[in-house]
Formats: C-alpha cells, sequence, structure tokens
C-alpha cells in the first residue's frame, strides 16, 4: 500500500472475528469473521464514505480503528504531524487512554449517546476535564469556542440535551468529539437518524469544520448520495471485505465491481421530496459465520464464471488509486450513474 505525506491513517490487514454463541449454555461454536483483512489509507483533511449493506462490518471496522473493540489482527498506524508513527494496535490502556484524543466518533443516534443528566456545557467540557483541562476559565472559554463553531446558541449552554432538537443534538455530539481537537474522526451513520431537511445543515457543518480544522473523516452510510456529495473517495464493503476503493467520481461514474455497480443502481433519482430509500439487491446477504466460497459475491453476481465459486479474487489496484476484488474487474461493461458532480469525473 502507498503511503504518502498527507497519510493520517493506514489500516493494514484488519481482521475481526466475534465468537459465536449457542444454544442453553452461551457456549462458543465457531466465529464471525465480521471484517476480513481490510486494508486502506485515509489523509488527512480527506473524507473516505465506507458503504455497504446492513451487516456488512461498517461500524466494526469504525470501532475497530479506535480500538473502541479490539482487532483480532491487523494493524493501525496513525502518522501524526511530527513525522512520528504511532501503532495504535499496540498501545497499552493508559497510552490509548491519552493518543485517544486523536480520534474521535460521532455516532448516529443523537438521542442515547448524549448524557441526559449533564448539560450541554458539561457534556463538551467532559473529554477536556477528564484529560486533565482543571482551570474552569479556560474550559469555559473552550467550551464557547467550539459551540461556536459547532453553530450552537451559546445562550443555551445551561440546558439539559432534551431541550434540544435532534439536529441541535448532533451537533452537540459533533462539539463534544471536538473538544479534544482530533485529526480522525468516525461518523457512523451521522446523520441517519435526522429529518432529510435537517441532515443537509449538519452534512455542511461537518464540511466546514474539516476545512478549518483540516480534519479527516471515515464516513459511513447507507445513504449513496450523501457519501457521493460528502467524500474524497469511497470504500465499498461486502460481508466483511473490501470489494472496490476509487475516488468518489470514479467509482460512481465507472465501478469495477459488480457490487458497486448494484448499489449504484438502487440510488433513488435526485427529488428532495424523495424519502431515502434502502439499497434494493436480488437475494439476502449471505450469513457472515458460513460465507459462500471463492468470491463472496458470487451467489448474487450476474458476471459470476466457474472461477468465481472457487477462487477468491485478489485485492488489486487496477488503475491509480483504483482498487477492487473481482475476477473481471475492468473487463466488465458495469453502469455507473451519470450526473457524477459536475467538473470531476
Ligand atoms: N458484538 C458482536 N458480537 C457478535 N457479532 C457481532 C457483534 N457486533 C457485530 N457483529 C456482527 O458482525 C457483522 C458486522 O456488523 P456491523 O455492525 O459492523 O455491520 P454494519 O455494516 O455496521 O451494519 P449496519 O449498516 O446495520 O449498521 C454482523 O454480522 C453482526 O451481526
Ligand atoms: S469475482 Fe466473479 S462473482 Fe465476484 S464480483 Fe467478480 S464476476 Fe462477480
Ligand atoms: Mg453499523
Amino acid at each position: 500500500m502507498t503511503t504518502t505525506n498527507h497519510t493520517l491513517l493506514e489500516v493494514r490487514n484488519l481482521t475481526k472475528e466475534f465468537p459465536l454463541r449457542k444454544g442453553f449454555f452461551n457456549r462458543t461454536q465457531g466465529s464471525i469473521k465480521a471484517v476480513s483483512d481490510v486494508s486502506f489509507t485515509i489523509n488527512r483533511g480527506e473524507t473516505l464514505g465506507l458503504v455497504g449493506e446492513s451487516g456488512s462490518g461498517k461500524t466494526t471496522i469504525g470501532r475497530s480503528l479506535l480500538r473502541a473493540i479490539e482487532p483480532s489482527s491487523g494493524k493501525v498506524l496513525f502518522h501524526m504531524d511530527e513525522g512520528q508513527t504511532v501503532d495504535v494496535t499496540s498501545l497499552g490502556m493508559n497510552e490509548l487512554r491519552t493518543f485517544r484524543r486523536n480520534m474521535q466518533m460521532i455516532f448516529q443516534d443523537p438521542y442515547s449517546s448524549l448524557n441526559p443528566r449533564m448539560t450541554v456545557r458539561d457534556i463538551i467540557a467532559e473529554p477536556l476535564v477528564v484529560n486533565g483541562t482543571s482551570n474552569r476559565t479556560e474550559i469555559d472559554a473552550q467550551v464557547r469556542d467550539i459551540a461556536l463553531r459547532c453553530k450552537l446558541n451559546i445562550e443555551h449552554l445551561r440546558r439539559f440535551p432534551h431541550a434540544f432538537s435532534g439536529g441541535q443534538r448532533q451537533r452537540i455530539g459533533i462539539a463534544r468529539a471536538l473538544a479534544l481537537n482530533p485529526a480522525f474522526i468516525v461518523c457512523d451513520e451521522a446523520v441517519f437518524a435526522l429529518d432529510v431537511s435537517v441532515q443537509a445543515g449538519v452534512i455542511n457543518l461537518l464540511q466546514d469544520l474539516q476545512v478549518e480544522l483540516n480534519l479527516a473523516y471515515l464516513f459511513i452510510a447507507h445513504d449513496l448520495s450523501i457519501v457521493e456529495h460528502i467524500s474524497d473517495r469511497v470504500a465499498v464493503l461486502y460481508l466483511g471485505r473490501l470489494v472496490e476503493l476509487a475516488a468518489t467520481p470514479k467509482l460512481f461514474a465507472n465501478p469495477f465491481h459488480p457490487y458497486t455497480e448494484a448499489l449504484l443502481s438502487a440510488i433513488p433519482e435526485a427529488d428532495p421530496d424523495q424519502p431515502m430509500r434502502p439499497v434494493a439487491l436480488a437475494g439476502e446477504i449471505p450469513n457472515p459465520a458460513n460465507p459462500p466460497s471463492g468470491c463472496y459475491f458470487h451467489p448474487r453476481c450476474r458476471y459470476a464464471e466457474e472461477i468465481c465459486k472457487t477462487t477468491t479474487p485478489e485485492w488489486k489496484e487496477y488503475q491509480p488509486g483504483h482498487f477492487a476484488a473481482c475476477h473481471f474487474a475492468g473487463e466488465l461493461a458495469l453502469k455507473g450513474v451519470e450526473n457524477v458532480k459536475e467538473g470531476e469525473a
């Protein structure tokens, strides 16, 4: 994998298995490989979109990067501004606690992720206090600054979360994530629970903050239109394996993987009145505890040949920056979407 001076995060062969428990005694019987051998990089100030059906392992990747859950194997390397590289996967618990200021997560549900008994001021201040800032005036100044950046009304900082709307609560969640000045944020379905009319405001805020603070995002979402809008590059996940990764305009206009083609075909027409629709694909996603042989996508792939049933396709860079895992990548005439972002195709 190529890294440059701009690389912030480097993920190498990340794998996460969960034990599968069954029966009356809840005994471990085998395991689910939720994430298999996933490798990618994220640059400073970049948004990498991560898409795939429900259960494909998006959250597991996001949480493993921050070690909110422990990866089973693989490496997560964080390249600091000063040129130093930190192996996040090998940090001890104390070191990890200190290092976590560099990487934060914004959750899907702003209702359950904010403590209802704390004021907004205290919610935003908590990470500062936990990390050793004790001067009240300094904390208040920082909370004020972050709240203003997140376009929260600073007159309302003494209120409790229930007094705020969904969009405002998500802004509070973002403000809290920003308190320690991280370089990387995992946004896991960060606008999913919000009304369509409110989503745009939160997306714009994330984009403004990205420019102001040079933030990198892993942006996990079901909604491909939002992913296209916000992402510089997009990674596509199927049953825990990456199947394609490319610059957003390339991936949308000229996909190399049949699964990406299928996902793109399900994007609803650009109509602001249309509610978000789930991805429509033939057949169910297979059980990750018992994945198909060869290419995991073969039972659902209309281009499948004999080799696909027996041989796992290699993850390869077919064009500069355009990765895919398909025996016929680049050879199939796959259909993308037409109205790719202006001037970027
Ligand atoms: N703690 C856990 N224990 C056992 N299995 C788990 C656990 N967390 C996730 N899984 C399994 O790992 C797989 C990936 O789950 P994950 O939540 O990462 O998917 P996702 O892509 O985020 O899905 P969604 O779009 O629904 O949020 C699923 O099969 C899920 O059931
Ligand atoms: S390897 Fe075969 S089954 Fe898998 S996506 Fe490519 S054509 Fe389809
Ligand atoms: Mg998820």
